[in-house]
């Protein structure tokens, strides 16, 4: 019974490279967090990720470390679906009739699709433009009354909203109109550690403005080691005045799990040297147990075969219901 009253709740992360701590924190380690409470449905979005040049063995490499990262940070395959996209034929097909009550307008319009479109110029393919739709197919196929998404990509889960309404008006109620989800430790938006006015991303310019998942204990204290602060020697979360120092405390309050407030006591008085040093260290030793089980798990491919093939499958179960309603309500002959 109690199935019934859980909501569903979908995400995706693309397979496109390195994982930040940024992404980290503000996506994938809440992932497991939500598991008992929703019917959680997370993929692994590799067909979005052909929307940019990739290359095929690293796509698929990619693939692999992503799943692992997802059940090294605590995703129960036996609670979730866990999937990856492009094993489930589902997405690409409902994207084909949701393609028909979209409006080139509205997705030349969107900003993700101008500025990769920009970063992107010898490449803008209709897969780019139509990403947005891709993303709405996912959501709309589990029914999910949830989707946590970061600011940029609100746009597109307001497309996905546009999406089903339309399509609930014109061929009857068929799919459930989803919201965002809002983080309860959203403030944790961790930012570049070489410019902290922007974003951490994994496709900054500067390898020293970004952490990932699999940087070794060295590599990462480093980088916290040449962290921007600024010209006073003041440990005090103040993200306006000092944004580096606010940054770097957001990160060890994120990775700690002490208070901002209990941060700031902490490094009272102490130097800007100690703090890095001190932040470095208490990320190395978070990611350590991470990366250890991603490496266990990835030294047992039929293991992650198996929870892709199971994932994979029951996915599909669900996604066929909603394609087959859609199908039926267009006017394709199904022969039954
Ligand atoms: N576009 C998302 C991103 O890059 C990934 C994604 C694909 C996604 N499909 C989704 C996120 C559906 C939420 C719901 O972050």
């Amino acid at each position: 019974m109690e199935e019934q009253v859980k909501k569903s709740l979908f995400s995706a992360v693309q397979p496109s490279g390195s994982v930040t701590i940024g992404n980290y924190i503000g996506a994938i380690r809440n992932f497991s967090k939500l598991q008992d409470e929703y019917n959680c449905i997370y993929a692994v979005a590799d067909l979005h990720a052909i929307t940019v040049p990739q290359e095929a063995a690293a796509l698929r490499k990619n693939t692999l470390e992503l799943m692992a990262l997802f059940l090294a940070s605590g995703i129960d395959p036996n609670k979730c679906v866990l999937f990856v996209q492009s094993q489930v034929p589902a997405h690409c097909e409902l994207t084909w009739v949701l393609n028909t009550i979209t409006y080139p307008g509205e997705l030349s319009r969107m900003t993700q699709f101008k500025d990769k479109s920009a970063k992107h110029a010898e490449n803008v393919n209709m897969g780019l433009m139509d990403y947005p739709v891709l993303m709405a197919s996912d959501i709309l196929l589990y029914q999910a009354a949830l989707v946590p998404v970061g600011a940029d990509q609100k746009q597109h889960l307001e497309l996905t909203r546009d999406l089903a309404i339309r399509f609930n008006n014109r061929y009857g109620q068929t799919f459930t109109v989803p919201d965002g989800y809002i983080l309860k430790d959203s403030g944790a938006k961790i930012m570049s550690l070489a410019d902290p006015s922007k974003k951490m991303s994994k496709s900054d310019d500067n390898a020293n403005a970004f952490v990932t998942m699999s940087d070794d204990k060295d590599t990462v204290i480093r980088k916290f080691k040449r962290a921007i602060t600024d010209s006073d020697s003041e440990i005090r979360y103040a993200p306006e005045e000092k944004p580096g120092v606010s940054n770097l405390l957001t990160i060890y309050h994120a990775f700690t799990g002490k208070s901002i407030a209990d941060c700031e006591k902490e490094f009272a008085g102490k130097g800007y040297g100690d703090f890095k040093m001190a932040v470095g260290e208490a990320v190395a030793d978070a990611l350590a147990p991470i990366q250890a089980e991603k490496a266990r798990l990835l030294a047992d491919k039929a293991y992650l075969n198996g929870v892709m093939k199971q994932g994979a499958e029951s996915a599909f179960r669900i996604a066929r219901k909603t394609l087959s309603k859609v199908y039926r309500k267009v006017g394709f002959y199904s022969g039954d």
